[in-house]
């Protein structure tokens, strides 16, 4: 991966062109200088740094098409916004005053992982200000002066504060919802549904009443079945509820891949999608090292106890930890940041499908670009038809389960 600054954008030259790789991050102060100076950034493959126009309907008439929303080719992604300009102006999606933003992200839960997001999401410094609500009043406020206690370490002018209830914490653009109860050691996430249920209702309920036009994030657990509950208790429009899971599950089995020396975490390009647990689906034949098929790369055995390991990681984590938060609570603040940051970045997410992928009114995890509306696109991968299948059966398994909840609750 190679990142791109300000000073690349230069040397391309007025009105030039920037050729960057499929997984390159390009900075936001870089992307500000490609505007000024109206330098195009061209993204493909196998493309390097070159200093000589791709041909006509290259790379760069597949970015300019997909920038149309005419259609993202498989080859094609847009430059990361992983890295934020710590300090940088919120963008327009965020900031107070602008079409009813709020620039307030609230977190529901200020348990392990929503501690981890709140200090994610106040270290990358773009919002006005991070709110913790807990049942936990003093948890929530010990966790907002310690992480305040933090601003002047790491730079940060987000404002850090807690909030006994929903309604205290005020209108956001973006609620995370971490309340609830967390596996323990022996427990599946599916024990936790009836306790968890109830409370992501009413908490659901309570945002919609406070904060009609936020982006809710789900967290809790079993969270397939928690984003359709939440969003159902919301009333949202579908694209307003978004479940986190499938971010996390790709960066575990990332890592894990990794492990093997093929090549960082970074560049290993893949998705879980799926269920949340035991249906999920890695579509290997999509998975690639540096550009190369991962199945070319590690034995097929090998690849086969990565994807049970990754599937296994969360049990994995609370077998000796009792809990897993830093990256449950990373991912959930990615994803938020992805949307206000408006990235168009390629990841995992439970959304409603709609009859992509043959699947319809149920969420699961699905490729998706995000923005500050929250779902932007769900994007259709050809998949092999072994994965497919798996990927159809996690959603029926999840629909029957929605469907108990939904029958235990009436
Ligand atoms: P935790 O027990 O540390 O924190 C949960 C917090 O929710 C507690 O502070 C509790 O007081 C609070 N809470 C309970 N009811 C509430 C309500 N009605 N309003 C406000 N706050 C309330 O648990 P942890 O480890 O933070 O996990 C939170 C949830 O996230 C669990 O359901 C866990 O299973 C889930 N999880 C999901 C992951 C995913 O990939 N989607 C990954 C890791 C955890």
């Amino acid at each position: 991966m190679t990142v791109w600054g300000a000073v690349d954008v230069d040397a391309a030259g007025e009105g030039g062109t920037l050729h960057v790789a499929a997984r390159d991050v390009v900075t936001p102060l870089a992307r500000e200088r490609a505007e000024e100076l109206g330098v195009t950034i061209a993204v493909g493959r196998s493309v390097t740094a070159s200093p000589s126009p791709p041909p006509a309907g290259g790379a760069l008439g597949r970015w300019a098409a997909a920038a149309r929303g005419e259609g993202v080719p498989q080859d094609i992604r847009p430059p990361s916004g992983a890295l934020y300009r710590r300090g940088a102006p919120l963008p327009d999606a965020v900031r107070p005053g602008r079409a009813g933003a709020t620039g307030r992200v609230i977190i529901v839960g200020a348990g392990h992982v929503g501690m981890i997001a709140a200090m994610r999401l106040a270290d990358a410094d773009v919002f006005a200000e991070v709110v913790l609500v807990d049942i936990d009043e003093g948890r929530a406020a010990g966790i907002a002066l310690d992480l305040t206690h933090t601003s002047a370490l790491r730079g940060f002018a987000t404002r850090v504060r807690h909030a006994g209830t929903v309604a205290e914490g005020g209108a956001a653009d973006y609620v995370v919802i971490t309340a609830g109860r967390a596996r323990e050691p022996g427990m599946s996430r599916a024990d936790l549904v009836d306790t968890n249920a109830a409370i992501v209702g009413d908490v659901a309920g309570k945002v919609a009443a406070i904060s009609p036009r936020a982006v809710i994030v789900v967290v809790t657990n079993p969270l397939d079945e928690m984003t359709q509950h939440a969003w159902q208790a919301s009333g949202f429009p579908s694209e307003r509820v978004v479940g986190m899971a499938g971010l996390l599950d790709t960066a575990r089995f990332q890592v894990l891949t990794a492990l093997t020396g093929v090549a960082r975490a970074a560049r290993i390009d893949a998705l879980a999608l799926g269920s949340h647990g035991e249906e999920m689906v890695i579509p290997l034949s999509r998975a690639t090292a540096d550009g190369t098929a991962l199945s070319r790369a590690i034995a097929r055995t090998t690849l086969d106890a990565i994807v049970t390991r990754a599937r296994g990681s969360g049990a994995e984590v609370v077998g000796l930890l009792k809990t897993a938060f830093m990256a449950p609570g990373t991912s959930a603040a990615q994803m938020v940041l992805a949307m206000a940051g408006n990235t168009g970045e390629l990841m995992s997410a439970a959304v409603l499908a709609r009859g992509e992928y043959g699947i319809r009114d149920v969420y699961v995890g699905l490729p998706v670009r995000l923005g500050p509306g929250g779902l932007r696109e769900i994007v259709e991968l050809e998949l092999a038809p072994d994965e497919l299948a798996a990927l159809r059966e996690a959603a029926d398994r999840i629909q029957e389960r929605v469907g108990a909840l939904a029958g235990a609750s009436s």
